[in-house]
């Protein structure tokens, strides 16, 4: 019986989940994600090539790695199809649950649709339909990956889908699709996903309980934009936290092995909502500026600031991270003095959680000595002393231990403690 480890985002996504999948993915034999869809984006630089994935988990850079689309996850054929394009024999290297939900393109123009009905309460969503295809899920009235196989049949029951909701619809300005056109469209999705879909929580099992394999679960965004215990509504749609990997994948707690929080060395954050040690001067352009902080699914700017600990002490609570992996350490080099949010003030208290109402809460930092050169180091003893020290006040202040230090993007530049 083997254990599955867990890599999960603790901030607000973007962390370096798929560099540090990647790097690890060379020691699993099984790689799978359990939630979200194509608003995931997770770059990879290997030898100065970069792939940008969203859809198709990490580990598919290494050759030997099986990766595993799950239930949890919502797929937009039309994505994973293009994603597919990057690599060469993925046939019996990829499978996808026959239970995931399909992200169709009415659900991307729901998503816009709803954005812009909202104006400035507007979540700022990828665009990409993740909450539609969730909440389709939920109501009952989604249309599941392994229905791809019989077209015809899920074309039917797409037109029908549509004939239901027609009133809703119109008010957006979303029309039902001909049946040809459908057709074809569906035809073309079974003709390059079949052989792809399966029943992958028996294979999850058969590799855990029979085959004694290593299974690492990918997570997609972070733990603050959880739909349930993230900063909600500006949040995802998915359980963004490791039991969520239970759920999407079809495996139970006792499952899970090791689980490692995948933290930046500061903060970002893409789209609206409260980001307590955002910050919005010169500092926190620099930031953006160094970390090439642009978002890789919608190549939007993100926002920028401090390492936020009492967020991560929250988060690694939730997710039960038995170690961190901080990433970017590198793009602090130059800075003369790094702030680190220790508390937050709150109705004129201070405080060490976090509240429901984060949006009302300043955080109360404090300073420490900055350092140059730590880019592309690999062995601790070697980054900067205030580097070291850094490293260890991260460990104190977020109360769990750093197993793992990024200091670029390349898979190699990476200290393993
Ligand atoms: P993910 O969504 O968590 O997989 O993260 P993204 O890929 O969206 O964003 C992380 C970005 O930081 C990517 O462009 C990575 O190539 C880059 N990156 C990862 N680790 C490091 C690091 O240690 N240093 C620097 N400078 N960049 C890194
Ligand atoms: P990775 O896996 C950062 C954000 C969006 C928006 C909110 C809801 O690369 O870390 P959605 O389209 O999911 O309904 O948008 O969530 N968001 C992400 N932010 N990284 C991501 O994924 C994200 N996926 C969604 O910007 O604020
Ligand atoms: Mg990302």
């Amino acid at each position: 019986m083997m254990k599955a480890d867990v890599i999960v985002g603790i901030q607000w996504g973007d962390e370096g989940k798929g560099k540090i999948v990647d790097k690890l993915a060379l020691e699993y034999d099984m790689v799978c994600r359990s939630q979200g869809g194509h608003n995931a984006g997770h770059t990879i630089w290997v030898d100065g090539v970069k792939y940008a994935l969203h859809l198709i988990p990490s580990g598919v850079l290494n050759p030997k790695a099986i990766n595993v689309v799950g239930n949890g996850v919502v797929l937009s054929p039309e994505s994973i199809i293009k994603e597919m394009e990057q690599f060469e024999n993925l046939e019996g290297r990829l499978f996808i649950s026959d239970k995931a939900h399909l992200n169709l393109s009415y659900h991307a123009l729901i998503d816009q649709a709803k954005e812009r009905l909202k104006g400035d309460k507007a979540i700022g969503t990828t665009g990409k339909g993740i909450g539609p295809s969730y909440s389709d899920k939920i109501n009952r009235i989604g249309h599941r990956v392994g229905e791809l196989l019989d077209p015809e049949a899920l074309c039917t029951k797409i037109l029908d889908y549509f004939a239901q909701n027609k009133p809703i619809f119109d008010v957006m300005d979303i029309h039902a699709p001909a049946r040809e056109e459908l057709l074809a469209e569906l035809n073309g999705f079974k003709a390059n996903l079949a052989p792809y879909i399966t029943d992958t929580t028996q294979m999850l099992w058969k590799a855990l309980d029979e085959d004694n394999q290593k299974v690492l679960l990918e997570g997609a965004q972070g733990t603050m934009l959880d739909i349930d215990h993230g900063t909600y509504p500006y949040v995802t749609s998915s359980s963004t936290v490791s039991a969520g990997a239970c759920t999407g994948l079809g495996i139970n707690p006792k499952d899970i092995g090791k689980v490692t929080g995948i933290v930046k060395a500061y903060c970002t954050r893409v789209g609206n909502g409260p980001f307590p040690s955002e910050d919005l001067g010169e500092d926190g352009a620099r930031l953006g500026k160094q970390g090439h902080e642009f978002g890789t699914t919608t190549g939007r700017a993100r926002r920028c600031g401090w390492f936020d600990a009492v967020a991560t002490r929250y988060a690694s609570r939730l997710n039960g991270c038995d170690e961190l992996a901080l990433m970017k350490l590198d793009v602090l080099d130059g800075f003369d003095e790094v702030k680190v949010c220790v508390a937050y003030e709150y109705n004129g208290k201070e405080i060490d959680y976090v509240p429901v109402d984060l949006e009302n809460v300043t955080p109360i930092y404090k300073t420490f000595k900055g350092w140059t050169n730590s880019v592309g180091v690999r062995k601790f003893e070697d980054l900067p002393a205030s580097a070291q020290e850094y490293v260890k006040v991260i460990e104190e202040v977020a109360k769990t231990k750093v197993g793992i230090i990024s200091t670029s993007p390349e898979r190699d530049d990476t200290i393993i403690l």
